[in-house]
Protein backbone atom coordinates (compact mmCIF):
# COMPACT_ATOMS: atom_id res chain seq x y z
CA UNK A 1 0.00 0.00 0.00
CA UNK A 2 1.24 3.69 -0.58
CA UNK A 3 2.69 5.25 2.16
CA UNK A 4 0.21 7.89 3.42
CA UNK A 5 2.10 10.71 2.26
CA UNK A 6 1.66 9.82 -1.27
CA UNK A 7 -0.88 10.75 -3.13
CA UNK A 8 -3.19 7.75 -3.27
CA UNK A 9 -4.46 6.26 -6.65
CA UNK A 10 -7.55 3.97 -5.13
CA UNK A 11 -8.92 5.22 -2.22
CA UNK A 12 -11.74 3.40 0.29
CA UNK A 13 -13.87 5.52 2.62
CA UNK A 14 -15.52 3.67 5.58
CA UNK A 15 -16.54 4.69 8.70
CA UNK A 16 -15.04 1.64 10.15
CA UNK A 17 -11.37 0.78 9.11
CA UNK A 18 -9.45 -2.51 9.03
CA UNK A 19 -7.82 -1.81 12.47
CA UNK A 20 -8.55 -0.68 15.90
CA UNK A 21 -6.15 -0.18 19.03
CA UNK A 22 -6.95 -0.32 22.76
CA UNK A 23 -5.00 1.31 25.39
CA UNK A 24 -2.72 -1.43 27.19
CA UNK A 25 -2.37 -1.20 30.74
CA UNK A 26 1.35 0.30 31.02
CA UNK A 27 -0.15 2.68 28.12
CA UNK A 28 0.99 1.14 24.84
CA UNK A 29 -1.82 0.69 22.46
CA UNK A 30 -2.16 -2.88 20.87
CA UNK A 31 -3.43 -2.70 17.19
CA UNK A 32 -6.44 -5.03 16.26
CA UNK A 33 -6.58 -6.01 12.33
CA UNK A 34 -10.29 -6.82 11.09
CA UNK A 35 -11.64 -8.97 8.73
CA UNK A 36 -14.58 -8.83 5.93
CA UNK A 37 -15.20 -8.45 2.35
CA UNK A 38 -13.21 -4.54 2.05
CA UNK A 39 -10.07 -6.12 3.71
CA UNK A 40 -9.73 -9.26 1.36
CA UNK A 41 -11.03 -7.39 -1.28
CA UNK A 42 -8.62 -4.42 -1.27
CA UNK A 43 -5.57 -7.11 -0.56
CA UNK A 44 -6.57 -8.28 -4.63
CA UNK A 45 -4.77 -5.39 -5.88
CA UNK A 46 -1.53 -6.11 -4.54
CA UNK A 47 1.00 -3.74 -2.17
CA UNK A 48 2.02 -1.37 -4.93
CA UNK A 49 -1.23 -0.30 -6.39
CA UNK A 50 -1.33 2.81 -4.54
CA UNK A 51 -3.94 2.03 -2.29
CA UNK A 52 -5.51 4.56 0.62
CA UNK A 53 -7.87 3.41 3.55
CA UNK A 54 -9.64 6.57 4.65
CA UNK A 55 -11.73 5.31 7.68
CA UNK A 56 -12.79 7.33 11.24
CA UNK A 57 -11.21 6.50 15.20
CA UNK A 58 -14.18 4.88 16.50
CA UNK A 59 -12.52 4.29 19.84
CA UNK A 60 -10.51 6.25 22.98
CA UNK A 61 -7.76 4.01 21.70
CA UNK A 62 -8.21 5.09 17.72
CA UNK A 63 -8.08 8.56 19.09
CA UNK A 64 -4.86 8.07 20.89
CA UNK A 65 -3.46 6.54 17.96
CA UNK A 66 -3.92 9.15 16.26
CA UNK A 67 -2.70 12.01 18.11
CA UNK A 68 0.68 9.65 18.71
CA UNK A 69 1.07 9.59 15.02
CA UNK A 70 0.44 5.50 15.14
CA UNK A 71 -1.10 4.26 12.19
CA UNK A 72 -0.35 1.44 9.54
CA UNK A 73 0.97 2.29 5.82
CA UNK A 74 -2.41 2.55 3.61
CA UNK A 75 -4.31 3.39 6.44
CA UNK A 76 -5.88 7.01 7.63
CA UNK A 77 -8.03 7.58 10.46
CA UNK A 78 -9.47 10.03 10.86
CA UNK A 79 -9.71 12.12 14.44
CA UNK A 80 -13.14 13.79 14.13
CA UNK A 81 -14.48 14.88 17.44
CA UNK A 82 -16.30 12.57 19.74
CA UNK A 83 -19.51 14.24 19.87
CA UNK A 84 -19.74 15.12 15.74
CA UNK A 85 -19.16 11.29 15.30
CA UNK A 86 -21.34 10.14 17.89
CA UNK A 87 -24.66 12.41 16.64
CA UNK A 88 -23.14 11.14 13.12
CA UNK A 89 -23.16 7.37 14.00
CA UNK A 90 -25.35 7.21 16.65
CA UNK A 91 -27.79 9.69 16.02
CA UNK A 92 -28.26 9.50 12.23
CA UNK A 93 -26.91 6.50 10.55
CA UNK A 94 -27.52 3.83 13.28
CA UNK A 95 -30.60 5.48 14.50
CA UNK A 96 -32.63 6.99 11.60
CA UNK A 97 -30.68 5.55 8.05
CA UNK A 98 -29.91 1.94 9.42
CA UNK A 99 -33.89 2.28 11.10
CA UNK A 100 -35.53 3.52 7.70
CA UNK A 101 -33.87 0.87 5.06
CA UNK A 102 -34.30 -1.83 7.20
CA UNK A 103 -37.57 -0.54 7.82
CA UNK A 104 -37.43 -1.20 11.22
CA UNK A 105 -39.72 1.63 13.35
CA UNK A 106 -42.57 1.51 15.42
CA UNK A 107 -44.25 4.23 13.67
CA UNK A 108 -46.85 5.36 15.67
CA UNK A 109 -44.68 6.39 18.39
CA UNK A 110 -41.37 7.16 16.21
CA UNK A 111 -39.54 8.80 14.47
CA UNK A 112 -39.61 12.16 15.84
CA UNK A 113 -37.37 14.48 14.13
CA UNK A 114 -37.26 17.53 16.11
CA UNK A 115 -34.11 20.18 17.20
CA UNK A 116 -32.21 17.34 18.45
CA UNK A 117 -31.98 15.36 14.88
CA UNK A 118 -31.69 19.00 13.84
CA UNK A 119 -28.52 18.77 15.29
CA UNK A 120 -27.20 15.61 14.85
CA UNK A 121 -27.83 16.13 11.04
CA UNK A 122 -25.32 19.12 11.05
CA UNK A 123 -22.91 16.55 12.57
CA UNK A 124 -23.64 14.21 9.97
CA UNK A 125 -22.92 16.59 7.50
CA UNK A 126 -19.68 17.65 8.79
CA UNK A 127 -18.60 14.21 9.55
CA UNK A 128 -19.09 12.92 5.69
CA UNK A 129 -17.25 17.08 5.10
CA UNK A 130 -14.49 15.82 6.73
CA UNK A 131 -13.81 12.41 4.83
CA UNK A 132 -14.61 14.16 1.43
CA UNK A 133 -11.55 16.66 2.93
CA UNK A 134 -9.40 14.13 3.57
CA UNK A 135 -10.06 11.94 0.46
CA UNK A 136 -9.55 15.05 -1.41
CA UNK A 137 -5.94 15.85 -0.07
CA UNK A 138 -4.99 12.50 -0.61
CA UNK A 139 -6.45 11.24 -3.92
CA UNK A 140 -4.19 11.51 -7.04
CA UNK A 141 -5.51 13.16 -10.29
CA UNK A 142 -8.26 10.78 -11.99
CA UNK A 143 -7.62 8.76 -8.72
CA UNK A 144 -10.78 6.21 -8.11
CA UNK A 145 -12.46 6.54 -4.45
CA UNK A 146 -15.07 3.60 -3.57
CA UNK A 147 -17.16 4.98 -0.35
CA UNK A 148 -18.77 2.67 1.89
CA UNK A 149 -22.43 2.55 3.21
CA UNK A 150 -25.29 4.99 4.72
CA UNK A 151 -22.47 6.60 7.31
CA UNK A 152 -21.06 8.16 4.46
CA UNK A 153 -24.14 9.32 1.43
CA UNK A 154 -23.07 12.66 1.26
CA UNK A 155 -19.44 12.06 0.55
CA UNK A 156 -20.07 11.55 -3.35
CA UNK A 157 -21.57 15.27 -3.95
CA UNK A 158 -19.23 16.52 -1.72
CA UNK A 159 -15.84 15.27 -3.02
CA UNK A 160 -17.32 16.12 -6.48
CA UNK A 161 -17.22 19.48 -5.70
CA UNK A 162 -13.57 19.85 -4.26
CA UNK A 163 -12.44 16.86 -6.88
CA UNK A 164 -14.13 16.82 -10.37
CA UNK A 165 -11.21 14.80 -11.87
CA UNK A 166 -11.79 12.10 -9.45
CA UNK A 167 -13.86 8.92 -10.32
CA UNK A 168 -16.24 8.35 -7.42
CA UNK A 169 -18.44 5.24 -6.65
CA UNK A 170 -20.61 4.45 -3.39
CA UNK A 171 -21.66 0.76 -2.45
CA UNK A 172 -24.62 0.51 -0.15
CA UNK A 173 -23.85 -2.89 2.36
CA UNK A 174 -27.81 -2.71 3.29
CA UNK A 175 -30.66 -2.79 2.10
CA UNK A 176 -32.36 0.48 0.05
CA UNK A 177 -35.84 1.44 1.51
CA UNK A 178 -38.93 1.48 -0.70
CA UNK A 179 -40.27 5.17 -1.65
CA UNK A 180 -42.86 5.51 0.56
CA UNK A 181 -41.02 3.97 3.68
CA UNK A 182 -38.12 6.33 2.65
CA UNK A 183 -40.15 9.43 2.51
CA UNK A 184 -40.44 9.12 6.35
CA UNK A 185 -37.43 10.81 6.25
CA UNK A 186 -37.70 15.13 6.35
CA UNK A 187 -38.05 16.38 2.81
CA UNK A 188 -34.69 17.81 2.65
CA UNK A 189 -33.10 15.45 3.91
CA UNK A 190 -34.33 12.89 2.08
CA UNK A 191 -33.59 14.51 -1.18
CA UNK A 192 -29.72 15.46 0.49
CA UNK A 193 -29.18 12.12 0.98
CA UNK A 194 -30.20 11.35 -2.85
CA UNK A 195 -28.38 14.00 -4.41
CA UNK A 196 -25.15 13.37 -1.93
CA UNK A 197 -25.28 9.52 -3.56
CA UNK A 198 -25.80 10.99 -6.70
CA UNK A 199 -22.79 12.92 -6.94
CA UNK A 200 -20.92 9.60 -7.46
CA UNK A 201 -20.41 8.19 -11.28
CA UNK A 202 -21.36 4.53 -9.71
CA UNK A 203 -23.76 3.06 -7.01
CA UNK A 204 -23.21 -0.37 -6.50
CA UNK A 205 -25.71 -2.10 -4.25
CA UNK A 206 -25.71 -5.82 -2.99
CA UNK A 207 -29.11 -7.37 -5.12
CA UNK A 208 -31.18 -6.18 -7.67
CA UNK A 209 -34.14 -5.14 -5.37
CA UNK A 210 -32.00 -3.16 -3.55
CA UNK A 211 -30.68 -1.29 -6.71
CA UNK A 212 -33.87 -1.00 -8.29
CA UNK A 213 -35.58 0.63 -4.93
CA UNK A 214 -32.57 3.38 -4.45
CA UNK A 215 -33.58 3.83 -8.75
CA UNK A 216 -37.07 4.66 -7.62
CA UNK A 217 -36.21 6.95 -4.98
CA UNK A 218 -33.89 8.70 -6.93
CA UNK A 219 -36.92 8.53 -9.42
CA UNK A 220 -39.41 10.02 -7.34
CA UNK A 221 -37.99 12.32 -5.51
CA UNK A 222 -34.62 13.65 -7.21
CA UNK A 223 -35.73 13.92 -10.74
CA UNK A 224 -34.05 10.34 -11.33
CA UNK A 225 -30.51 8.96 -11.94
CA UNK A 226 -28.80 11.91 -14.01
CA UNK A 227 -25.46 10.45 -14.87
CA UNK A 228 -24.94 7.99 -12.33
CA UNK A 229 -24.66 4.21 -12.84
CA UNK A 230 -26.14 1.73 -10.70
CA UNK A 231 -25.13 -1.55 -10.54
CA UNK A 232 -25.13 -4.98 -8.45
CA UNK A 233 -22.32 -6.76 -6.92
CA UNK A 234 -23.88 -9.45 -4.74
CA UNK A 235 -20.27 -10.13 -2.41
CA UNK A 236 -19.86 -13.66 -1.85
CA UNK A 237 -18.66 -16.01 0.82
CA UNK A 238 -14.65 -16.45 0.69
CA UNK A 239 -14.20 -20.03 0.31
CA UNK A 240 -10.16 -20.58 0.38
CA UNK A 241 -9.94 -18.78 3.93
CA UNK A 242 -13.18 -20.27 5.42
CA UNK A 243 -11.98 -23.99 4.67
CA UNK A 244 -8.72 -23.54 5.62
CA UNK A 245 -9.57 -21.53 8.97
CA UNK A 246 -12.33 -23.46 9.72
CA UNK A 247 -9.58 -26.57 10.11
CA UNK A 248 -7.36 -25.17 12.73
CA UNK A 249 -6.75 -26.49 15.60
CA UNK A 250 -8.61 -23.82 18.19
CA UNK A 251 -11.85 -24.55 15.60
CA UNK A 252 -11.95 -28.16 16.64
CA UNK A 253 -11.56 -26.99 20.46
CA UNK A 254 -14.49 -25.18 19.80
CA UNK A 255 -16.44 -27.96 18.19
CA UNK A 256 -15.44 -30.76 21.59
CA UNK A 257 -16.95 -28.15 23.81
CA UNK A 258 -19.79 -27.43 21.61
CA UNK A 259 -20.34 -31.02 21.49
CA UNK A 260 -20.32 -31.21 25.34
CA UNK A 261 -23.00 -28.51 25.24
CA UNK A 262 -25.29 -29.59 22.86
CA UNK A 263 -24.92 -33.33 24.28
CA UNK A 264 -25.03 -36.74 22.38
CA UNK A 265 -27.48 -37.38 19.65
CA UNK A 266 -28.89 -34.18 19.10
CA UNK A 267 -29.72 -32.22 16.31
CA UNK A 268 -29.00 -28.66 16.21
CA UNK A 269 -30.31 -25.63 15.00
CA UNK A 270 -27.20 -22.60 14.27
CA UNK A 271 -27.81 -19.16 14.36
CA UNK A 272 -24.82 -16.32 14.45
CA UNK A 273 -25.24 -13.05 14.29
CA UNK A 274 -24.63 -9.82 15.57
CA UNK A 275 -26.95 -8.47 18.34
CA UNK A 276 -28.84 -6.61 15.83
CA UNK A 277 -32.48 -5.61 15.74
CA UNK A 278 -32.87 -6.76 12.06
CA UNK A 279 -31.93 -10.34 12.68
CA UNK A 280 -35.04 -11.22 14.04
CA UNK A 281 -33.18 -13.01 17.02
CA UNK A 282 -36.53 -12.85 19.12
CA UNK A 283 -38.93 -14.30 16.83
CA UNK A 284 -36.56 -17.55 16.06
CA UNK A 285 -36.43 -18.25 19.28
CA UNK A 286 -40.29 -18.05 19.56
CA UNK A 287 -40.07 -20.16 16.73
CA UNK A 288 -38.30 -22.30 18.50
CA UNK A 289 -40.30 -22.47 21.24
CA UNK A 290 -43.17 -23.27 18.93
CA UNK A 291 -41.60 -26.59 17.68
CA UNK A 292 -41.10 -27.70 21.29
CA UNK A 293 -44.39 -26.68 22.14
CA UNK A 294 -46.31 -28.19 19.18
CA UNK A 295 -44.07 -31.28 18.16
CA UNK A 296 -42.97 -32.53 21.44
CA UNK A 297 -41.46 -35.29 19.81
CA UNK A 298 -38.62 -32.77 19.36
CA UNK A 299 -37.81 -32.91 23.20
CA UNK A 300 -34.66 -33.87 24.48
CA UNK A 301 -33.60 -34.13 21.09
CA UNK A 302 -32.35 -30.66 19.08
CA UNK A 303 -30.54 -27.73 20.46
CA UNK A 304 -30.87 -24.56 19.63
CA UNK A 305 -27.46 -23.12 19.64
CA UNK A 306 -27.57 -19.42 19.19
CA UNK A 307 -24.39 -16.89 19.26
CA UNK A 308 -25.61 -13.26 19.51
CA UNK A 309 -22.78 -10.85 19.79
CA UNK A 310 -23.31 -7.73 21.12
CA UNK A 311 -23.38 -4.65 18.58
CA UNK A 312 -23.71 -0.88 18.78
CA UNK A 313 -24.55 -1.08 22.87
CA UNK A 314 -24.48 3.04 22.74
CA UNK A 315 -28.15 2.89 21.29
CA UNK A 316 -30.72 1.66 24.75
CA UNK A 317 -32.67 0.00 21.73
CA UNK A 318 -29.98 -1.99 21.21
CA UNK A 319 -29.34 -2.89 25.01
CA UNK A 320 -33.02 -3.49 25.30
CA UNK A 321 -33.01 -6.33 22.83
CA UNK A 322 -29.97 -7.71 23.72
CA UNK A 323 -31.33 -8.73 27.05
CA UNK A 324 -34.93 -9.38 25.44
CA UNK A 325 -32.89 -12.00 24.04
CA UNK A 326 -31.58 -13.49 27.04
CA UNK A 327 -34.70 -13.55 28.94
CA UNK A 328 -36.71 -15.48 25.60
CA UNK A 329 -33.88 -17.96 25.82
CA UNK A 330 -33.86 -18.14 29.99
CA UNK A 331 -37.77 -18.67 29.71
CA UNK A 332 -37.21 -21.64 27.02
CA UNK A 333 -34.86 -23.47 28.93
CA UNK A 334 -36.79 -22.87 32.30
CA UNK A 335 -40.11 -24.42 31.10
CA UNK A 336 -38.90 -26.89 28.66
CA UNK A 337 -35.32 -27.72 29.97
CA UNK A 338 -34.69 -31.05 31.84
CA UNK A 339 -31.44 -32.22 34.06
CA UNK A 340 -29.03 -33.34 30.93
CA UNK A 341 -30.80 -30.89 28.27
CA UNK A 342 -30.65 -27.60 27.71
CA UNK A 343 -32.87 -26.40 25.05
CA UNK A 344 -31.31 -23.00 24.13
CA UNK A 345 -27.54 -22.58 24.03
CA UNK A 346 -26.92 -18.61 24.12
CA UNK A 347 -23.58 -17.25 24.00
CA UNK A 348 -22.78 -13.80 23.50
CA UNK A 349 -19.36 -13.40 23.83
CA UNK A 350 -17.92 -12.75 20.10
CA UNK A 351 -15.64 -15.90 19.06
CA UNK A 352 -14.92 -16.38 15.23
CA UNK A 353 -13.80 -19.60 15.78
CA UNK A 354 -16.30 -21.05 17.96
CA UNK A 355 -18.62 -19.61 15.13
CA UNK A 356 -16.80 -21.92 12.64
CA UNK A 357 -17.56 -24.63 14.95
CA UNK A 358 -20.83 -24.18 15.36
CA UNK A 359 -21.27 -23.73 11.46
CA UNK A 360 -19.08 -27.18 10.48
CA UNK A 361 -21.66 -29.30 13.27
CA UNK A 362 -24.87 -27.40 12.21
CA UNK A 363 -27.83 -29.48 11.02
CA UNK A 364 -29.67 -26.38 10.48
CA UNK A 365 -29.22 -22.76 10.20
CA UNK A 366 -31.66 -20.46 11.19
CA UNK A 367 -31.51 -16.97 9.26
CA UNK A 368 -34.15 -14.79 9.43
CA UNK A 369 -33.88 -11.53 9.79
CA UNK A 370 -36.92 -9.13 9.03
CA UNK A 371 -34.36 -6.96 6.24
CA UNK A 372 -30.78 -7.26 5.83
CA UNK A 373 -28.27 -6.24 2.49
CA UNK A 374 -27.04 -9.74 2.02
CA UNK A 375 -26.48 -11.74 5.01
CA UNK A 376 -22.99 -13.54 4.83
CA UNK A 377 -23.85 -16.27 7.76
CA UNK A 378 -26.03 -17.55 5.08
CA UNK A 379 -23.47 -18.01 2.96
CA UNK A 380 -20.51 -19.13 5.05
CA UNK A 381 -22.05 -22.40 6.40
CA UNK A 382 -23.01 -24.27 3.28
CA UNK A 383 -19.07 -23.61 2.54
CA UNK A 384 -18.21 -24.99 6.08
CA UNK A 385 -20.79 -27.52 7.34
CA UNK A 386 -19.21 -31.06 7.49
CA UNK A 387 -21.99 -33.27 6.57
CA UNK A 388 -24.19 -30.83 4.89
CA UNK A 389 -26.94 -28.35 6.50
CA UNK A 390 -30.62 -27.21 6.25
CA UNK A 391 -30.88 -23.30 5.76
CA UNK A 392 -33.94 -21.83 6.61
CA UNK A 393 -33.69 -18.64 5.21
CA UNK A 394 -35.65 -15.14 5.22
CA UNK A 395 -36.97 -13.94 1.62
CA UNK A 396 -35.78 -10.52 2.97
CA UNK A 397 -32.57 -10.99 3.44
CA UNK A 398 -30.59 -10.36 0.23
CA UNK A 399 -28.54 -13.99 0.12
CA UNK A 400 -32.32 -15.24 -0.76
CA UNK A 401 -32.19 -13.90 -4.29
CA UNK A 402 -29.17 -16.23 -5.13
CA UNK A 403 -29.76 -19.32 -2.93
CA UNK A 404 -33.58 -18.81 -1.95
CA UNK A 405 -33.77 -21.99 -4.49
CA UNK A 406 -32.01 -24.82 -2.66
CA UNK A 407 -33.01 -22.82 1.20
CA UNK A 408 -36.44 -23.82 3.00
CA UNK A 409 -37.83 -20.01 2.71
CA UNK A 410 -39.68 -18.22 5.35
CA UNK A 411 -41.95 -14.95 6.01
CA UNK A 412 -39.54 -13.92 8.85
CA UNK A 413 -43.27 -12.38 10.94
CA UNK A 414 -44.60 -15.75 10.23
CA UNK A 415 -43.40 -17.58 13.40
CA UNK A 416 -45.54 -20.66 13.17
CA UNK A 417 -43.94 -20.74 9.53
CA UNK A 418 -40.88 -20.91 11.04
CA UNK A 419 -41.45 -23.57 13.32
CA UNK A 420 -42.64 -25.38 10.64
CA UNK A 421 -39.76 -24.68 8.41
CA UNK A 422 -37.56 -25.96 11.30
CA UNK A 423 -39.06 -29.03 11.67
CA UNK A 424 -39.01 -30.05 7.81
CA UNK A 425 -35.34 -28.90 7.93
CA UNK A 426 -34.74 -31.17 10.96
CA UNK A 427 -36.65 -33.95 9.08
CA UNK A 428 -34.70 -33.48 5.78
CA UNK A 429 -33.62 -36.69 4.19
CA UNK A 430 -29.56 -36.57 4.74
CA UNK A 431 -28.61 -37.46 1.33
CA UNK A 432 -30.96 -34.08 -0.12
CA UNK A 433 -29.05 -31.82 2.49
CA UNK A 434 -25.98 -32.70 1.18
CA UNK A 435 -26.79 -31.97 -2.47
CA UNK A 436 -28.69 -28.84 -1.69
CA UNK A 437 -25.84 -27.94 0.66
CA UNK A 438 -23.53 -28.68 -2.53
CA UNK A 439 -25.74 -26.34 -4.80
CA UNK A 440 -25.51 -23.54 -1.73
CA UNK A 441 -21.97 -23.29 -1.54
CA UNK A 442 -21.50 -23.14 -4.97
CA UNK A 443 -23.95 -20.50 -5.19
CA UNK A 444 -22.68 -18.53 -2.27
CA UNK A 445 -18.86 -18.85 -3.77
CA UNK A 446 -19.99 -17.64 -6.94
CA UNK A 447 -18.61 -13.95 -6.52
CA UNK A 448 -15.60 -13.67 -4.05
CA UNK A 449 -14.56 -10.46 -2.29
CA UNK A 450 -11.35 -10.08 -4.36
CA UNK A 451 -13.47 -10.63 -7.36
CA UNK A 452 -16.01 -8.29 -5.98
CA UNK A 453 -14.08 -5.49 -5.04
CA UNK A 454 -12.00 -5.72 -8.63
CA UNK A 455 -15.41 -6.13 -10.41
CA UNK A 456 -16.25 -2.47 -8.95
CA UNK A 457 -12.80 -0.72 -9.18
CA UNK A 458 -12.96 -2.03 -13.06
CA UNK A 459 -16.56 -1.02 -13.50
CA UNK A 460 -15.76 2.37 -12.12
CA UNK A 461 -12.91 2.95 -14.02
CA UNK A 462 -13.52 1.19 -17.24
O1 LIG B 1 -24.21 -3.73 6.83
C1 LIG B 1 -23.63 -2.54 7.09
C2 LIG B 1 -22.48 -2.64 8.08
O2 LIG B 1 -21.76 -1.45 8.08
C3 LIG B 1 -21.59 -3.82 7.74
O3 LIG B 1 -20.61 -3.47 6.83
C4 LIG B 1 -21.13 -4.32 9.07
O4 LIG B 1 -21.13 -5.70 9.14
C5 LIG B 1 -22.13 -3.81 10.05
O5 LIG B 1 -22.93 -2.86 9.41
C6 LIG B 1 -21.39 -3.39 11.30
O6 LIG B 1 -21.82 -2.25 11.86
P1 LIG B 1 -20.97 -1.43 12.90
O7 LIG B 1 -19.76 -0.90 12.22
O8 LIG B 1 -21.94 -0.36 13.32
O9 LIG B 1 -20.62 -2.35 14.01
Amino acid sequence: MASTHDAARVLVASNRGPVSYEVQGDGSLRAKRGGGGLVSGLSAIGPDAGALWVCSALSDGDREAVRRGVGEDGVRMLDIPAEVHSDAYNGVANSVLWFVHHMLYQTPLEPVFDAAFRRQWENYRRYNLAFAEALAGDAADGAAVLVQDYHLTLVPGMLRELRPDLRIGHFSHTPWAPVDYFRILPDDVAREVLDGMLGADRLGFLTRRWADAFTACSTELAGGLGATEVGVHGLGADADFLRARSHEADVAERMAALRTEIGAGRRTIVRVDRTELSKNIVRGLLAYRHLLQDRPEWRERVVHVAFAYPSRQDLAVYREYTAEVRRLADEINDAFGTPGWTPVVLHVKDDFARSLAAYRLADVALVNPVRDGMNLVAKEVPVVSDEGCALVLSREAGAYEELGEDAIVVNPYDVLATADALHEALTMPPSERAERTKRLAGAATALPPEQWFLEQLRALTA
